[in-house]
């Protein structure tokens, strides 16, 4: 039996490469069903000052083709910012982010939050050495 039932994380996935999998695939060891909140384009080119080089929903058929993915789908803004608005629209007992979230302002008033409704939150080791900024540079 899995550690938790539902499972939620989410971020932007453009260029989508091993260190994104090698989370999604360490986040489904730990739960039976999967959600992935996309970050929309709106949101990426508003607050990252970047567009995307694949566009909001060729990001979510990617990873809603993914075996580990059970359901991907758009985020806004407010969802991403929040994840107790996030909370209220996946109901998941458990939110998975990379480490390199950990200590951040965002996360900790998250934990905060969390705890006071029963809501595990569990960081995942992030791939070293690769990310989407540094293969958009690459190529
Ligand atoms: N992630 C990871 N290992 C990597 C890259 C990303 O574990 N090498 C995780 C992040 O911690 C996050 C999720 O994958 O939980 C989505 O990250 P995203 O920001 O979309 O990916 P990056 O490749 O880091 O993109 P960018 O370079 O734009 O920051």
């Amino acid at each position: 039996m899995k550690k938790y039932r539902v499972g939620y994380t989410a971020g932007v996935f453009d260029l989508f490469h091993v260190g994104h999998l090698n989370l999604l695939e360490r986040c489904k060891e730990m739960c039976d069903v999967l959600i992935v909140g996309v970050c929309d384009d709106d949101y990426v080119i508003n607050i990252k000052h970047k567009k995307p080089v694949f566009a909001e929903n060729e990001r979510v058929r990617i990873l809603n083709a993914l075996k580990c993915v059970d359901r991907a789908e758009l985020v806004d803004f407010k969802i991403t910012d929040d994840k107790m608005l996030a909370l209220e629209k996946f109901h998941f007992d458990v939110l998975f982010s990379g480490d390199d979230w950990k200590g951040s302002e965002r996360y900790n008033k998250t934990e905060e939050q969390f705890s006071k409704v029963g809501v595990s939150i569990e960081y995942l080791p992030y791939t070293k050495g690769i990310s989407s900024t540094d293969i958009k540079n690459k190529i």
